[in-house]
């Protein structure tokens, strides 16, 4: 054994039983944790090709989607995002980005960098947009692209979709929309809102961890992309000719490949992370089998009884909160309080993990998830009773316990 290496480096792998009411990673339901447990496959085992199968028919399921293309991006959710943009976006093609948080910023980011012409319409932080803003923006730049967060994590907001994708498809424009932090936590019916695009991931509302990707791609969506097939040498089929259009520039992240990989051509492409596709197909089999309503239902309990009860201590809470997402919420750090120390201390002597948030909201606000697994009575209770706790130490006035007390009667109520 090498002495350099230090005994720290060297000791087994034991990490505390945090829980995590963040905005997420939370932690993954143990049926999840099981399925990873499995052994391990080659993606061409017949075994694990029905597993894929198996996979794209589940998350049909989820996204409420007959779409074919419903698959895995093995990578966490924003190489799937990236991974359509690089697929159907061209350099100088126009992309519009309606951000009202930082991971609308994200969007911004990674279309630029696949060299669109970009043009980003903001929110204020805490609020959304309406649709006649969207659509006078559509009209005055005719995107070939309109990518958008249904919720923003950053800001805890929740974009209203249910019109846009048929604003979208009326002028002719691709909707990509991120639901990695809303999926499964709030209605998104992919095929009824008329949505061309959506990613996902596991470690918000689906209980898993980070690192696998689902996503959602429309018929026209995919023939756009279909037009720029490009297989890599050494794959090629017999019966191959190239697309018409231009070659996608990324390798890993080409989704003509990747669906070639996922169809019954079976085309190699990556080698899967096969215990990431084990999670994924969990993570939507716990999903499917309580039910889309229940979940919904489960994670705005949570949400009422999270808001009920800070408000009865005496804080906050950030942004409009008739478009707040249900799976976390978002409140002022209040004056006098250090937010940092309060997390750290939630941290240290109770092991839950909270959230503040980024740019401009950094240290101004926490952010208190409650999502898949951890959308559960017993999480929040806890969650709130350790705050309340810290709080008093740190001489906010509020009457010790009224917020645990508000929030057990919402969940009294139901
Ligand atoms: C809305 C949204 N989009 C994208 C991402 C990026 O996800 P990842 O860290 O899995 O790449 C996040 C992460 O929290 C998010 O909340």
């Amino acid at each position: 054994m090498s002495s350099s290496i230090s005994a720290q480096a060297l000791s087994e792998l034991n990490p505390l039983p945090r829980l995590l009411m963040g905005p997420g990673p939370i932690n993954a339901d143990p049926r999840v944790l099981r399925a990873m447990s499995a052994q391990l496959l080659g993606q061409f085992d017949p075994q694990f090709r029905q597993y894929m199968r198996d996979t794209q028919e589940l998350y049909r399921g989820v996204f409420e989607t007959a779409n074919t293309q419903t698959l895995c991006i093995d990578g966490t959710a924003r190489s799937a995002i990236e991974t359509v943009m690089v697929s159907i976006v061209e350099p100088g093609d126009r992309v519009l980005v309606a951000s009202f948080g930082r991971f609308g910023q994200l969007k911004a980011e990674i279309a630029r960098r696949v060299g669109a012409d970009v043009r980003v319409i903001e929110a204020e932080w805490g609020t959304v947009f309406d649709l006649a803003r969207i659509e006078s923006e559509i009209r005055a730049f005719s995107p070939k692209l309109l990518a958008c967060c249904q919720g923003d994590t950053s800001t805890t907001m929740l974009q209203p979709l249910a019109e846009l994708g048929a604003l979208c498809r009326r002028y002719g424009v691709m909707l990509q929309v991120d639901a990695t932090a809303s999926l499964c936590g709030t209605p998104l019916p992919v095929d009824a809102w008329q949505i061309d695009c959506v990613t996902g991931a596991l470690q918000k509302c689906l209980a898993g961890p980070s690192g696998i990707a689902p996503i959602t791609l429309s018929d026209a969506l995919c023939e756009t992309i279909m037009r720029r097939r490009h297989v890599e040498e050494g794959l090629r089929p017999a019966d191959y000719r190239p697309g018409a259009g231009r070659i996608i520039t990324s390798n890993y992240f080409d989704l003509a490949m990747i669906i070639d990989y996922w169809s019954d051509r079976a085309l190699n492409h990556h080698t899967e992370a096969t215990t990431m596709l084990y999670a994924a197909r969990e993570c939507a089999r716990i999903f499917l089998q309580e039910g889309h309503a229940a979940v919904y239902a489960r994670h705005a309990l949570a949400s009422r009884a999270i808001v009920s009860a800070l408000e009865a201590m005496n804080l906050r809470i950030f942004g409009d909160t008739s478009n707040k997402m249900p799976n976390v919420t978002g409140v002022w750090i209040p004056d006098g309080v250090s937010g940092d120390r309060v997390r750290t201390a939630m941290l240290d002597e109770f092991n839950i993990e909270i959230g503040t948030s980024f740019g401009p909201l950094h240290g101004r606000i926490w952010r208190i998830g409650a999502m898949g697994y951890n959308a559960r009575r017993d999480a929040v209770l806890t969650t709130l009773a350790a705050l309340e706790t810290v709080l008093a130490g740190e001489h906010h006035r509020f009457t010790r316990g009224a917020g645990v007390d508000a929030a057990r009667a919402v969940y009294q109520a139901g």
